[in-house]
């Protein structure tokens, strides 16, 4: 067996001839986006798109329109050498790992704007934060061209607002969203993870707790929204947690319910909380999510 290989391109141009290559021998395309310190979470998102395409793509680039003034740009973990040979593990094929003037030329000043969709949960907390996604997504898009683009359901929002983006833009781009990866205790995989502190980490397991819970009850029979979301709120703050919001919502149009709402078969909890200086997500489709298995 031949030694795995991956192409990694740092310019647009390469990358588009490249992507253009695959499909002008026939064969179908899976893209990855990413930023890079990848996971378990990210691999597995690689896994799938082998499993719709015949050739994979990746991009690793930490977008700075998507990052605030005070978020963590400048410490964001660059560790692309090790990505790159993870990538080779899983049987990526082409990488994308541009300069930020290659994505974003001298003088760019077009934008994604999003609309309804980022009007709740996280875009209220990091204002111009969908945008900046949605500008590099759709940037990312026009440059891999027709495809299949794997997303993690982790990032349940971002995954909706490009879904909505690519339709509404007519983009060639087939949206598929994946499972949320989780480690062995039940916290989401994510690169943001590498921040917390030992007593941290172990507090953080509030948030996979709370979400089992509420998906214990949604089994048991409960509707009520309150008695669905408030016990997650109250566990989040019970271990130290300090929640931007909690939410329960349609799992389509991301509006929350009112407390005093009945849910209906399918309904999203997401939550945003800092533990320490450390920013996590997390989410959980009641109804259609396997609830997080959580140890401990
Ligand atoms: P990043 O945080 O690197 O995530 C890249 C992809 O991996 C996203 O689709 C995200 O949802 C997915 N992912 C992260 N953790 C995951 C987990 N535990 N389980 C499953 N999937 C997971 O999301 C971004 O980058 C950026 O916003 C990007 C879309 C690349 C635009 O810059």
């Amino acid at each position: 067996m031949s030694e795995p290989s991956v192409r990694v391109l740092r310019t647009v141009a390469e990358f588009r001839a490249a992507c253009d290559a695959v499909r002008s021998r026939g064969e179908r395309l899976g893209f990855v986006p990413t930023m890079g310190a990848l996971h378990a979470g990210h691999l597995r998102l690689v896994e799938a798109a082998r499993r719709h395409a015949d050739r994979v793509a990746v991009s690793i680039f930490v977008n700075p329109t998507q990052f605030g003034p005070n978020e963590d740009f400048s410490k964001y973990p660059r560790t692309l050498e090790r990505d790159v040979a993870l990538l080779a593990g899983v049987g990526a094929d082409l990488v994308l790992s541009p300069s930020a003037d290659e994505m974003y030329p001298a003088g760019d000043t077009t934008r994604v704007r999003v609309g309804e969709l980022s009007e709740h949960f996280c875009g209220p907390f990091r204002p111009g934060h969908f945008e900046g996604v949605a500008t590099v997504v759709t940037k990312l898009f026009a440059i891999a061209g027709p495809c299949t683009a794997l997303f993690g359901r982790k990032d349940f929002q971002q995954l909706k607002i490009i879904e909505r983006l690519a339709r509404d833009l007519r983009l060639p781009v087939t949206v598929v969203g994946e499972p949320t990866v989780r480690d062995a205790d039940g916290l989401a995989l994510s690169s943001r993870n590498a921040y917390l502190s030992a007593d941290e980490r172990s507090r953080a397991l509030a948030i996979p707790r709370a979400l089992a819970g509420a998906a214990e009850r949604f089994d048991a029979g409960v509707r009520r929204a309150a008695e669905l979301i408030e016990p997650v709120r109250a566990a989040l703050s019970a271990a130290g947690l300090r929640p931007d919001y909690a939410d329960i919502a349609d799992p389509e149009r991301l509006f929350p319910f009112a407390l005093d709402a009945t849910v209906g078969e399918r309904a999203l909890i997401a939550l945003a909380a800092f533990c320490g200086t450390t920013r996590l997500i997390d989410n959980l489709v009641l109804g259609e999510d396997p609830a997080p298995a959580v140890s401990g």
